[in-house]
């Protein structure tokens, strides 16, 4: 353990110094991620014990602290921004987002208002704008960064809650929901567990909605729909987290529509379809809906914590998230007044920077590499005899090696093996790896490693 200091000038001087020592370990660390075992080992884990000590009284020197981080630290990271991790649904950085993020986290602003970064703003704004029409969004369509696609999905369903009830005369902003007339929620059987976790945030419970069954692939079946009425709000999903698959908006929403009723789409990486001519038609008539839940942390490949809260009327999205008090000027389209936070990083400025370097080819390009990476994983492991369980239709894939043990072992093995990084999931009763292809970097080479990994930890299990 280096020496204490008592000085704090010293602690926390060096400036430079210290910033390149983290540009440098940073780069190395980058620079060893394609090669590096994608899960740490527990020796790994066991080094953090490195880092876990009693508060000192007067500091650590910095450079000592950052050197102790990186040693210790870094070892124990997930590879999950290298080319070979398919767990959740995550993408590695852009190297452009990741150096906007350090400028911008030199910058050290407060996105809440324009007074206090009319950078934020501006990039923000712009960002959004694009965000809106690379996804065919109704022009003119609010938005909020947020931490993701929870919190989005949270922000949406608040304006949808104060929008429909304002409909049926009551002013749930300002006078709650004890006594407010009941709001018919419904939601796909297969619906992201954010969007009930949302739902129980926003006061409209995780359990009372009504649920739509469900197809084999997790879209809901439009021909069996129930009658509703009064204050609704119908919640559809882009992009099943499982398959990939999507609702069919187009009936859905004339359902819907029909009845009066809010449309609100999680789309937190299967929104990102409607950017790309090649699979845009997986999520045919999105457009139509209310609001929309998406992530920038996951197929725009910008760092974390990176979601959009989008919602097609302005009015409703300022009415559920505005805060006013004398010392906060500013006007209802700053960012404080369309999120739920305050204060908040300036997340659109990396937003900017990704979408300036990529353009929407780009993107499409981003979405169609990881669709079409996603279909030689499926058919290597189909070829190799092992049942894929989904139609391959966007960026995930589903595997089962056989009896529910046999695949989590296969997956065991995998996570434990290094080449890969995949997840378990239970899809309508069977137990498979879920595949989730979704970063710039992963290329053919790489899932054909991949693919060897997992049929080599399968023929080691045997059977
Ligand atoms: C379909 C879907 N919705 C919502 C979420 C939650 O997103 P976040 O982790 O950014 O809050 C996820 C995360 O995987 C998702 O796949």
């Amino acid at each position: 353990m280096p020496e204490p200091t008592h000085n704090i000038r010293a602690a926390l001087g060096g400036r430079e110094a210290l910033l390149r020592d983290a540009c440098d370990r940073a780069l190395r660390y980058l620079d060893t991620l394609p090669d590096r075992p994608v899960a740490p080992g527990q020796a790994a884990a066991a080094g953090l014990t490195a880092l876990d000590f009693a508060l000192p009284a007067s500091g650590l020197p910095a450079a000592d602290v950052l050197r102790m981080l990186d040693e210790s630290g870094s070892p124990a990271t997930v590879a999950s921004g290298g080319p070979r991790y398919f767990g959740f649904v995550t993408g590695g950085a852009l190297p452009v987002a990741q150096a906007a993020s350090w400028l911008t986290a030199a910058w050290d602003q407060n996105a809440a208002l324009a007074v206090m970064s009319p950078v934020a703003a501006r990039l923000g704004d712009v960002a959004l704008r694009w965000v809106t029409e690379l996804l065919g969004l109704p022009a003119g369509t609010a938005g909020g960064f947020v931490t993701g696609a929870t919190m989005a999905n949270a922000t949406c369903l608040a304006a949808a809650r104060d929008a429909v009830l304002a409909r049926h005369g009551w002013d749930a902003a300002g006078a709650g929901l004890v006594g407010a007339p009941p709001v018919t929620v419904v939601v796909g059987a297969e619906a992201h567990a954010t969007v009930r976790k949302a739902l129980g945030i926003v006061g409209l419970g995780r359990d009372r909605a009504v649920l739509l069954p469900a197809d084999g692939q997790g879209r809901i079946d439009p021909r069996d729909l129930p009658a509703i009425d009064g204050p609704a709000i119908v919640c559809l999903q882009a992009g099943n987290v499982n398959t990939g698959a999507s609702d069919p908006f187009v009936p859905l929403i004339e359902w819907a529509r029909g009845r009066g009723a809010w449309v609100h789409v999680d789309g937190a990486f299967g929104l990102w379809a409607a950017a790309s001519p090649g699979v845009a038609d997986q999520v045919a008539g999105v457009a139509d809906a209310d609001s929309w839940a998406t992530d920038c942390h996951k197929w725009l490949n910008t760092t974390y914590d990176c979601g959009i809260a989008l919602v097609r009327e302005r009015a409703a999205l300022t009415a559920a998230m505005e805060a006013a008090a004398s010392y906060l000027t500013g006007e209802a389209s700053e960012a404080m007044h369309l999120t739920p936070q305050s204060s908040q990083r300036a997340r659109g400025v990396e937003v900017w920077a990704a979408l300036a370097t990529l353009g929407s080819q780009g993107v499409a390009a981003l979405v169609d590499s990881s669709c079409r990476l996603a279909r030689r994983f499926a058919a290597g492991l189909r070829a190799a005899g092992f049942e894929v369980l989904n139609d391959v239709v966007l960026n995930q894939v589903l595997v089962s090696f056989g009896p529910a043990e046999r695949t989590d072992a296969v997956i065991a093995g995998v996570q434990e093996e290094g080449t890969c990084w995949c997840g378990p999931t239970t899809w309508h009763g069977i137990r498979a790896m879920r595949i989730s292809v979704s970063g710039w970097s992963t290329t053919d080479d790489d899932i054909d490693a991949s693919i060897a990994a997992v049929r080599a930890c399968a023929a080691r299990l045997g059977g």
